[in-house]
């Protein structure tokens, strides 16, 4: 999955064990196995929640869940990288298997489970953390007592080191984590996050990371609780539970969450409705089936000021960045466009009509 070294062998990583792929990934990362991006054309980069982002493609959630790799990320040409869900306590996570490859669909399903060396370990290695914005995901154990408390120690303890944060409550893998976002829970977990955000020595900006899941209906309660506790961001989305678009693959009976391709309709169509209830007035980023230039262009039209990947790359590899980053310049230079703000949200309302997907 690294440039360089494993250009070749891409779709030799693709044979293995999907969490044996992962591991040599991450480890030829640890090495400096890897091909150093130029720096990015200014016209990508934006300053948003007080950060100055050199272009708007991060590394989403669940890749460096440990923090071993957040340096070598973001000079593999990534704007921003998050690092996480970590959890207080270390946890296993589920029985393996538990990561599946939809290759024809260009998906994965899984059921990790925040596997985690929890809060002590990833701190250890953000002690020598790399110049760049690195974000921490934060999450609650499987056998917590008060997971709300778990997500105030998440921002006490990574304060000094985290230059955002994110409140993952849209894992399917954790049983009940999701109940979180239904508004009475979701307005008191926020309201002890966001007084806890309030009191640190400084200011970090504050995201919620959301599930494609939420019913329509349901969404203007979600993000109205989301505005009246002033968050600074919202992440759509995670993985989904819904399988109809995989009804032909062999893993669809899997349980977990998707993500890939069969996600991206779904998940783009959130986050073009979060955009049109919040009139533009909160930056969203957009993760979800991101696998080309014109999917990240795609995303940033419906809404999007920041996106994130994840599956594209186990696909298609680094050389995703690099695409992604010319098409949306080639895309501000055939529209006319100045800056990524001048083309944000400018389809979100075609998204929003669009069937469900
Ligand atoms: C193997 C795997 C592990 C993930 N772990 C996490 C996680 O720990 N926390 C989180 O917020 N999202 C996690 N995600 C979700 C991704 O961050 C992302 O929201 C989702 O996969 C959709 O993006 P994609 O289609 O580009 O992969 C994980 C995804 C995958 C595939």
């Amino acid at each position: 999955m690294i440039g360089g070294l494993l250009g070749a062998a891409q779709s030799g990583l693709l044979f293995l064990e999907p969490e044996r792929a992962h591991e040599i990934t991450l480890r030829a990362l640890e090495r400096g196995l890897y091909a150093a991006a130029a720096p990015d054309d200014t016209r990508l980069s934006q300053q948003l929640f007080g950060l100055d982002f050199p272009n708007p493609l991060g590394m989403a959630a669940g890749f460096d869940k440990d923090a071993r790799v957040p340096g070598a990320l973001l000079r593999l040409g990534f704007g921003f990288t998050e690092i996480g869900t970590v959890t207080p306590l270390p946890q296993p996570g589920n029985p393996r298997p538990r990561v599946f490859r939809l290759i024809r669909e260009r998906g994965v399903v899984n059921r990790l489970g925040f596997n985690s060396g929890g809060h002590q370990a990833a701190l250890a290695r953000l002690a020598d953390r790399p110049a760049g914005i690195v974000g921490v995901n934060i999450g609650a154990n499987k056998e917590s007592a008060d997971p709300i408390e778990d997500y105030v120690l998440g921002l006490r303890r990574f304060a000094g080191v985290a230059d955002y944060f994110t409140v993952n409550i849209s894992s399917p893998n954790t049983p009940g984590l999701r109940d979180l976002q239904a508004p009475e829970r979701l307005d008191a977990l926020l309201a002890r996050v966001m007084a806890e955000r309030d009191g640190l020595p400084i200011r970090r900006p504050v995201l919620v990371k959301l599930a494609p899941d939420i019913h329509d209906d349901d969404l203007p309660g979600v993000v109205d609780t989301l505005m009246r506790h002033r968050v600074d961001g919202a992440i759509l989305t995670n993985t989904t539970i819904s399988r109809d678009t995989v009804q032909g693959s062999a893993y669809r009976g899997e349980a977990g969450g998707l993500s890939g391709r069969p996600l991206f309709g779904r998940a783009t169509r959130v986050l073009a409705r979060v955009y049109r209830l919040t009139d533009g007035r909160l930056p969203l980023i957009g993760v979800g089936g991101i696998d080309s230039g014109e999917a990240a262009l795609a995303k940033i039209r419906a809404g999007a000021s920041l996106i994130q990947l994840y599956t594209g790359l186990i696909y298609e590899g680094p050389r995703l960045i690099g695409e992604i980053k010319r098409t949306l310049l080639r895309h501000l230079e055939t529209s006319g466009a100045a800056n990524l703000a001048d083309i944000r949200g400018d389809h979100a309302a075609m998204w929003v009509d669009m069937p469900d997907a």
